[in-house]
């Protein structure tokens, strides 16, 4: 056995060390290596054509003797020595009796093996930009829609897959199992149903209806605990006389989600104690809304809040709340909010903060159903 082995890996060979110096040489960009005393210990073949010296010469030279040393460019260095560090300048001039390169964009970085050692990479800002319109290009060519399309065919597959196992499991599990299956299938349902709107890309007005808060109230609280929740109280205190929200229930479900979602973040940091979320609803009898920056006030008479007793939003991020990609998290979109206030503006309803530590509170005002619509 060990003989075929040797034989096998005589016929294929080891994978030959590759020379650095060869392969920095194929790399199309200017790279220079620079040592501690800022001699040229290595330049590529584009380094060699871009500042107009052979390799041989340079290899004669500091960066001193090309470059004046008030150049910002001996900043950039000793940053990278100082800070171990990556750091990149645009825009640079690089102007001596022996160079005239204006516009210079260079990224130096440290060598860990070889204190005090650059490698510097530089570009010219034309071939930047032209770079940057490319990507542009590029990007604009993966617009949205074609992201939407794609995504929408990819994730179908798999989600009518995923439903459908649910249904079968439902038969066949235990009566107190069954809540579980249900849930699957259901949330399968408003991915898809998300999904087609994502495909539609519709702008289109939202399929409105009579939609019974609690219900989806109930069913967030239901998916937060057997998942991203599972450590946390719920308190819940609704007032049962309420009447339905005239809206879309797979968005108002998208909405208390990304609050709740929110909410459980917040109460579970690191040394975090009694973690507990409230949800809770009621009804202002007679209240009208104020929109801000205008005259008009709303009838809004349904409230619901998601209150939790984490730390609070932090003070950085309060006044930009609602934008999109606003996060503190190292992993967080920051768009959980912006759609949540998207969602409450296309139902013409409104969305209040009250934070402080112990106590966040989001507030949303949602419009009920009407004489009216209650006709259609
Ligand atoms: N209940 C909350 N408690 C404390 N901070 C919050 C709460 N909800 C939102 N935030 C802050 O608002 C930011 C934006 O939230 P969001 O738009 O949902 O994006 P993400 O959750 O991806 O960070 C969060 O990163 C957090 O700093
Ligand atoms: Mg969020």
């Amino acid at each position: 056995m060990s003989s075929v082995m040797a034989r096998a890996s005589r016929l294929i060979g080891r994978p030959r060390a590759v020379d650095a110096a060869a392969v920095l040489g194929a790399v199309p960009v200017p790279v220079v290596l620079l040592d501690a005393e800022n001699r040229f210990r290595h330049a590529n073949h584009a380094a060699e054509q871009f500042l107009g010296i052979s390799a041989a010469s340079l290899a004669q030279l500091r960066l001193e003797d090309l470059v004046p040393t008030d150049n910002p460019l001996f900043m950039l260095i000793e940053q990278v020595r100082r800070n171990e560090a990556i750091i990149a300048d645009h825009d640079l001039t690089l102007e001596s009796p022996r160079l005239n390169k204006r516009g210079i964009t260079v990224q130096g970085s440290p060598l860990p093996e070889e204190p005090g050692a650059v490698l510097l990479v530089m570009q010219d800002a034309s071939a930047a930009r032209a770079l940057d319109r490319q990507l542009a290009f590029r990007g604009a060519a993966r617009s949205v829609t074609g992201m939407a399309a794609i995504l929408a065919h990819e994730v179908k597959n798999p989600l009518s897959g995923i439903r459908g196992a649910a249904q079968l499991l439902e038969s066949s599990v235990a009566p107190e199992d069954r809540e579980l299956t249900v849930l699957i299938r259901d949330e399968a349902d408003r991915i898809r149903g998300l999904v087609d709107r994502m495909e539609a890309f519709s702008e289109k007005p939202i399929a409105r209806g009579s939609v019974n808060i609690h219900r989806v109230l109930e069913h967030v609280r239901k998916l937060a605990q057997s998942g991203f929740a599972a450590h946390v109280r719920f308190v819940e205190t609704y007032d049962p006389s309420l009447p339905p929200v005239w809206g879309n229930r797979d968005q108002l479900v998208q909405v208390i989600l990304n609050l709740v979602k929110n909410a459980a973040e917040a109460v579970t940091h690191p040394g975090a104690s009694h973690p507990e979320i409230t949800l809770s609803t009621g009804f202002h009898h007679g209240v009208r809304v104020a929109v801000p920056g205008s005259s008009t006030r709303l009838d809004l008479p349904l409230y619901v809040c998601v209150r939790d007793n984490g730390p609070g939003i932090p003070d950085d991020i309060r006044p930009h709340l609602f934008e999109p990609f606003v996060t503190s998290k190292s992993s967080g979109s920051g768009l959980g909010l912006a759609l949540v206030a998207k969602i409450v503006g296309d139902h013409g309803g409104l969305i209040e903060v009250d934070s402080r530590p112990g106590r966040t509170e989001f507030r949303l005002h949602l419009p009920v159903i009407t004489e009216k619509e209650s006709d259609l």
